[in-house]
């Protein structure tokens, strides 16, 4: 079983994160995380930050030179900005962590919510999602996503421009692909290993995501049988599907074709022109705390969606193959190749 934790606050010293359970062997440097990394910090619309620090990473465990050998794997990412860590606030920001997490854990310094709530934290998931990224290219399985609209609009820049302009923020939807998984990943057997909820689980675990689809998604709901499910058919002496509504998952296993995923990202929840609160201090009507911030992110949160696909397909292919080292893994794979109907 793959897993990761991480652990670091917004403006604290560093980001931690904890990847557990990779096969011993793979190639991977400090490079081709940091390319991840800074993926992750661009796109039109992101706050001052994104300019102040470039994110590195620093290998702590589990790799050694140069390749996995079957331990942890520890990554440290340094935050270079830490300037607002010791300013406290009272006042939520609606939409945000601030007002739950302040009664969760009985908190008055709300700076003690947003340091952790900050999805400051998706760059340590980020450096996970380059190790599985490297890991699935063995097989040759590419995540990649697109943006498909920014607050409904064709138009990003200017819809993103337009926010900002009102002190307002936007959000908007990605698409996640996965090509080339092999068929029979995640299983219909139990309700948890259904790779379906599994891909749904950690794309809504991104913060700000409030909805996820699979292939045709809500759309299926609207049309006929007849009109949703992909034949079977034979093409260039492969048995393939015609269409691809299935977004490539059915019964919740892979089906050799492609996995289509698309994600709903809410606004951003603080806004330069402050929503109405209530300070929790006074306990009189304030309006919402302000602080350095984005506008729009989701193309950081499509980078993001990539990384947490590719965790849980990597998730899957050991589940599925097995194996402690890349050759026994590969090995078991290419068996599995060789005598299935679809290859
Ligand atoms: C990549 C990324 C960057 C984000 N940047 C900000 C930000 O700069 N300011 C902010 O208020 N929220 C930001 N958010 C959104 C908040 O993390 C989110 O609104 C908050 O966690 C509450 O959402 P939830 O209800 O889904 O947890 C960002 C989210 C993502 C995925």
């Amino acid at each position: 079983m793959l897993r990761f934790i991480t652990a670091g606050e917004s403006h604290g010293k560093s980001l931690v994160a904890i990847l557990d359970g990779m096969v011993a062997n793979l190639p991977i440097s400090e490079d081709e995380i940091n390319i991840e990394l800074q993926r992750r910090q661009q796109g039109y619309g992101r706050g001052d930050r994104m300019k102040i620090e470039a994110d590195k990473a620093e290998i702590i465990s589990g790799i050694r030179n140069g390749k996995t050998i079957g331990s942890p794997v520890s990554i440290l990412i340094p935050n270079r900005s830490r300037d607002f860590f010791d300013t406290a606030f009272t006042t939520p920001r609606p939409g945000h962590a601030d007002f739950a997490g302040a009664n969760k854990y009985n908190q008055k310094d709300l700076r003690n919510i947003l340091e952790r709530a900050s999805a400051r934290e998706t760059a340590a998931r980020s450096a996970i999602g380059a190790i599985c990224k490297k890991f699935l290219s063995i097989f040759n399985i590419n995540v990649e996503s697109s943006i498909i609209h920014i607050g409904g609009q064709k138009n990003f820049k200017s819809a993103i421009d337009k926010a900002k302009q009102a002190g307002d923020t936007v959000g908007g939807v990605f698409e996640i692909k996965v090509l080339n998984c092999p068929p029979g990943l995640g299983s219909y057997s139990q309700w948890d290993k259904r790779l379906s909820a599994r891909l749904a689980q950690v794309i809504m675990s991104i913060p700000a995501i409030k909805g996820i689809e699979i292939g045709l998604g809500f759309d299926q709901a609207k049309l006929y049988g007849s009109e949703v499910h992909d034949e079977i058919i034979i093409k260039n002496g492969k048995i393939s599907h015609k269409t691809n509504n299935a977004g490539g998952l059915e019964g919740g296993m892979t089906n050799g074709e492609p996995i289509v995923l698309r994600a709903a990202m809410k606004p951003i929840s603080t806004l330069m022109k402050p929503l109405k609160s209530v300070d929790l201090k006074t306990k009189k009507p304030a309006f919402a705390h302000i602080e350095r911030s984005d506008v729009c992110a989701v193309e950081a949160a499509a980078v993001v969606g990539e990384a947490m696909a590719a965790f849980e397909i990597s998730n899957a292919m050991i589940e599925k193959f097995g194996g402690d080292s890349l050759e026994e893994i590969k090995a078991n794979f290419t068996y599995y190749q060789k005598h299935i109907s679809m290859v």
